[in-house]
């Protein structure tokens, strides 16, 4: 049974106030919240067995070992990864992507290579790929150049991914098709299996940023054959400044380390190195223990909830929201207006009132959103607007709350008299 009031108890900030206001926090996708039990782990870690990890024969140092190799495993029991040895721990999922970027494409580039984003994707799965054409413009800050040529999948009328037009650009035979599984923007969930499958019988890898979707559906990479896959420990109930790739064995054994140091090489003499063994050679110098064992507790957190209760529940937050919130005259909501395809996250405007100004009058009401370009300006741009207000929802949230930034809304539109 979906206990509201239980979910929510484990969540300290909660019980918070902003402005004299209880808090409602719809800021989600940007970062979510940390249940206690995540808290406390990090906090036992610095308190208990603080040391680092691999190197040392000391008691902490092992005992740390072990929980770091421990949470590892829990990422990829997770996602279903077959070997923790396809787990690399990152800072975040941006800081994935780039390893993919300059580990694996960055080597394997051949002159009129392809590869295909999507309009929709966060900054962070466009600057990596772009960055490899390393052709700067000092006068002008810009990055250009034609190392490799960036297809973007465009949007349908709905707001879609037009996946009839993915056919037309498989045919360029490109190297990797990169996109998110969840948009941080719209809410869309993305149709990655059927993409995935299409991807591969082009011979073309995929890599998916799971980066939203972690937080809202199961997944499942073997079901799903992506070759690569980010996440953020931030946006799925645990700490921020830790993030994993997924990446299969066979394609992880060809990469070369972009970052070299201590704990990523097995040997080092004057004139050679010696890798270390996977996924450690990945993992130069010393990583956020703290971190890592945190997203451990999170992942632990998540799996003692009912997932499919979860998915049932923000279901009905999200028609709620889009059925509230439509109704207000002056609200134009970007999302699909189509709840079934869609996690609870609404990107909206409210006539002209820039999504800055509604974001502060939200704020006073306690009520926290986020405004601006979310980092998807290739998007937003679509929308002929160049900023848009973003409420993001999760499990933790209530019918109650949508009903109070429902009011926060209609009072934004009596001070810009709208
Ligand atoms: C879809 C998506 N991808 C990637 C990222 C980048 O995540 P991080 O900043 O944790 O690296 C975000 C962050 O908002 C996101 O929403």
């Amino acid at each position: 049974m979906f206990d509201i009031q239980k979910i929510r108890a484990n969540f300290p900030i909660l019980n918070r106030s902003v402005n004299n206001k209880q808090l409602i926090y719809f800021d989600n996708a940007a970062t979510s919240q940390l249940p206690r039990v995540v808290i406390d782990t990090i906090s036992n870690y610095y308190t208990t067995y603080n040391s680092n990890i691999h190197r040392g024969i000391h008691t902490l140092s092992s005992e740390s070992t072990i929980q770091y190799e421990l949470a590892r495993q829990k990422v990829a029991n997770f996602i279903h990864a077959k070997s923790a040895d396809e787990i690399i721990f990152t800072r975040n999922a941006t800081e994935g992507i780039n390893l993919i970027a300059q580990s694996w494409l960055a080597p394997n580039i051949k002159p009129k290579d392809e590869i295909i984003l999507t309009i929709m994707e966060h900054h962070s799965n466009i600057v990596p790929w772009v960055l490899l054409n390393k052709k700067y413009n000092k006068s002008s800050g810009v990055y250009l150049g034609d190392k490799i040529k960036i297809n973007f999948l465009p949007l349908t009328t709905d707001r879609a991914l037009d996946i009839n037009k993915l056919d037309k650009l498989l045919t360029k035979h490109p190297k990797l098709v990169s996109l998110t599984h969840l948009s941080n923007v719209l809410g869309t969930i993305n149709p990655i299996q059927e993409i995935i499958k299409k991807c591969h019988e082009a011979s073309a890898l995929v890599c998916v940023d799971a980066s939203q979707s972690i937080a809202h559906l199961p997944i499942n990479v073997q079901d799903l054959d992506c070759d690569f896959l980010v996440l953020s420990g931030h946006k799925m109930f645990g700490p921020s400044g830790i993030g994993a790739i997924y990446v299969k064995k066979r394609i992880l054994e060809k990469m070369i380390p972009f970052l070299g140091g201590g704990e990523m090489v097995k040997d080092v003499s004057l004139d050679y190195i010696m890798f270390n063994e996977l996924p450690y050679r990945f993992e130069a110098g010393t990583p956020n223990i703290a971190g890592a064992i945190g997203l451990g507790a999170a992942i632990d957190f998540l799996n003692s909830l009912d997932r499919t209760e979860i998915i049932k529940y923000e279901n009905k937050l999200n028609k709620y929201l889009l059925k509230k919130s439509s109704a207000i005259d002056a609200v134009h909501i970007y999302s699909p207006l189509n709840p079934n395809l869609n996690a609870p996250i609404m990107a909206f405007n409210v006539g002209d009132i820039h999504s800055h100004d509604l974001a502060s009058i939200l704020d006073k009401e306690g009520i926290a959103i986020r405004s601006g370009h979310h980092c998807a300006k290739p998007l937003i741009t679509t929308f002929k607007t160049s900023s848009v207000a973003r409420a993001s929802l999760t499990f933790y949230n209530t019918f109650d709350e949508i009903d109070k930034f429902i009011l926060a809304i209609q009072k934004a539109k009596r001070l810009f008299r709208i």
